[in-house]
């Protein structure tokens, strides 16, 4: 008998992070001495889910860890969340670890060792088959095998969330059902790039120097490539919604930035939990926008993020730049 699809489904990555804060981030050839260094649990698959479950939302992850050192932190955020840890597979490689080094204007850069993560492989997939048929929320980002997040999709019979951080080759039926397609700006351009055949370079540089009026193009454009929605993330500048009907601006509050890691994957697990909530579209997009912003307030992803008793930051009012009705998408 089959049931009405329900809860939150991530599908992706799970590691530990080594996060080091330091000055400045050094340049190639160069030794600096850093300031502190923590291991936390991170890995964009795992910072949703937890970010999800935070908010009250039913949430299972699927993926894969080692068994060595990392693998107990790596799994220790989705126990404290509450999220369903049954169907994450041990393998005989080492637990994914992330590199992650936080200068004092909060700017981070991030080298990911996948580890267990490449082997999150279709056949993995297929062992949660009903599992995913019955999410009515399923997620994905980059750091799983594209093939897996292609079986991921075909199973879904629920709303499907492609968060393509990192950029990877997707087919384009598998991209296309995403609804909607999460993306900051570069990774926008690149799947804008991928999607027209374009030179992938020229957009991606062009996302360094682009403003608001190039952003909301390049969210058309992705639109117009046969997305349902696009969401295009801008850090301290909020969100873009594209959809049919609409291509609206959600400024982001103003905040203190300790530590920007992971405040990404916070959005896209507050969006699929107010999505599977029942918010419509642009509902789900402000309440992430503010999530995003609680997220950069202390340092780490997980243990940075919101949970249901924690006070956001108020939402400054939110602009449409074209007309059209709100999305009910
Ligand atoms: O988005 C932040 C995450 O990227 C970190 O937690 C790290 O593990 C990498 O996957």
């Amino acid at each position: 008998m089959s049931t009405e699809p329900s809860g939150i489904v991530v599908v992706g990555s799970i590691n530990a992070d080594l996060v080091v804060t330091l000055e400045r981030h050094p340049q190639p050839g160069e030794t600096l001495l850093g300031r502190t260094m923590t291991v936390m649990p991170g890995g964009k698959g795992a910072n949703q889910a937890v970010a999800a479950a935070n908010l009250g939302a039913r949430t299972t992850m699927i993926g894969a860890v080692g068994q060595d050192a990392y693998t107990v932190v790596a799994l220790s955020g989705l126990h404290a969340a509450g999220v369903d840890t049954s169907a994450i597979q041990r393998v005989g490689t080492t637990t994914g670890v992330a590199i992650v080094e936080v200068d004092d204007g909060g700017e981070n850069t991030i080298v990911v060792i996948p580890g267990a993560n490449a082997e999150v492989t279709p056949e993995l997939v297929a062992a949660s088959a009903e599992t995913i048929a019955d999410a009515a929320v399923l997620v994905l980002q980059g750091e799983i095998p594209a093939t897996s997040v292609a079986a991921s999709v075909a199973l879904a019979r629920g709303r499907v969330v492609i968060n393509l951080a990192p950029v990877i080759n997707l087919d384009r039926a598998t991209l296309l059902r995403a609804d909607p397609l999460v993306v900051n700006e570069h990774e926008g351009a690149l799947v804008l790039a991928q999607l027209t055949g374009s030179d992938p370079s020229d957009p991606a540089d062009h996302a360094d120097h682009a403003d608001h009026a190039d952003h909301a193009q390049t969210t058309r454009a992705l639109l117009a490539c046969g997305f349902a929605s696009v969401v295009m993330t801008l850090g301290g500048s909020g969100a873009l919604l594209a959809s049919a009907t609409d291509l609206l601006e959600i400024p982001a509050p103003t905040v203190q930035v300790v530590d920007t890691t992971g405040a990404g994957d916070a959005f896209t697990g507050a969006l699929a939990a107010r999505l599977s909530a029942g918010d419509s579209l642009a509902d789900a997009v402000r309440v992430a926008v503010l999530v995003g912003a609680f997220a950069v307030g202390t340092e780490g992803a997980q243990p940075s993020y919101p949970s249901l008793t924690d006070q956001l930051p108020a939402a400054p009012t939110t602009s449409s730049i074209t007309t059209g009705q709100e999305t009910d998408a």
